[in-house]
């Protein structure tokens, strides 16, 4: 099972990419590079638009709603079907490629949580499959309204804000799922978060699971079914490189910002192995059965435990049902580590 990625250990002549690639596969790179800068472009789009005090009489009362009037980051979102729909997403999920597979059917009258694992380093396989609809996610599971969730400090970047929003994001905010899940509709929730991103390495799958007992009381609460989904090779797109110095970067980042940064390494724009843009190397994302989950206003402690070790059993059974399809190249099996 064990194939380990080249890990260069002096200074690699840089492979450049040949002229002949295929235009297909250019623009393919060109949307993964979109993805990689969208907030600096949407963002600096602000700032651009801000140089101008033509733009202010505009730009001031907007600043002023995002900050004191607008909560659509907890009000279910903005979505816009024609975001979703946008010809850039398909390129993008055709680039690594990123694949959705349906294992059952989500019939619409309840509302869900998915649980998303692994979060890798940017849950990039998520953003493919259900913050676009590049992969068919509205024709698999006709009638699901499924919300991908993110922190909270996301929301707070003029216009960045609108993209997200746009795109179905709303915030993990226990407000924002309620209101999510009271209106019938469902969530998305990377459950294992930044813990899991600082420990995301290619072809391991390391689940920060054990304690996060969250979603599940929230499902038993509103009485939203538990639906695992596990995205193969969400962790294998980079090569993370270990170091010391990193790991306290990144606990700082994730101390201060909530996020950790990883020290990746990939692949270029016009070349094959230095920089940062991800490799081209398949994500498959299989959305398990959903779990039948009881309403329980007030769930005991031993409740939770109870569902919480129901919906771990049905998320190994999607691991153990593809593994040897979609993950064999995996250096270990899937472990929970935390
Ligand atoms: C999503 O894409 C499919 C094509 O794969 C299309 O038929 C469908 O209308 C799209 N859904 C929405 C809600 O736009």
């Amino acid at each position: 099972m064990a194939t380990q990625t080249p890990q260069p250990q002096e200074p690699e002549k840089v492979k450049w990419a040949p002229l002949s690639v295929p235009i297909e596969r250019r623009v393919q790179t060109l949307a993964v590079l979109f993805w990689a800068l969208q907030f600096f472009i949407i963002l600096g789009a602000f700032f651009l638009l801000a140089l101008f005090p033509s733009t202010w009489p505009v730009l001031i009362p907007y600043v002023c709603w995002v900050v004191f009037i607008d909560r659509a980051e907890r009000k279910g979102g903005r979505r816009v079907e024609a975001l979703r729909n946008m010809p850039i997403w398909t390129w993008f999920v055709d680039y690594f490629p990123i694949r959705l597979h349906k294992t059952a059917d989500v019939p619409p009258t309840r509302p869900y949580i998915f649980g998303y694992h692994p979060h890798g380093v940017i849950s990039l396989g998520a953003w493919g499959n259900f913050a676009t609809n590049a992969t068919g996610f509205s024709k698999l599971f006709p009638g699901i309204k499924l919300h991908l969730c993110t922190l909270d400090p996301n929301f707070r970047w003029p216009f960045t804000r609108e993209y997200l929003l746009g795109m179905g994001l709303v915030s993990v905010d226990r407000k924002s799922l309620e209101y999510v899940l009271h209106k019938g509709e469902s969530a998305m929730i990377v459950i294992g978060g930044a813990e899991e991103a600082a420990k995301a390495r290619p072809f391991t799958n390391d689940l920060v699971l054990g304690r996060r007992f969250g979603f599940v009381k929230l499902a038993l609460r509103y009485g939203a079914w538990l639906v695992p989904v596990f995205s193969f090779g969400e962790g294998d797109i980079w090569d993370i490189k270990e170091s010391e110095t990193g790991d306290k970067i990144s606990h700082w980042t994730k101390k201060y910002f909530g996020v950790t940064l990883p020290l990746i390494f990939g692949r270029g724009v016009f070349n094959y192995n230095y920089g940062i843009m991800p490799y081209r190397r398949a994500i498959n994302t299989v959305v398990g059965e959903p779990l039948e989950m009881p309403h329980i206003p007030e769930p005991t402690e031993e409740q939770v435990r109870e569902h919480h070790d129901r919906y771990v059993a049905a998320l190994k059974k999607v691991w153990d049902a593809n593994k040897d399809v979609y993950a064999k190249q995996r250096r270990r099996s899937l472990r929970l580590v935390e």
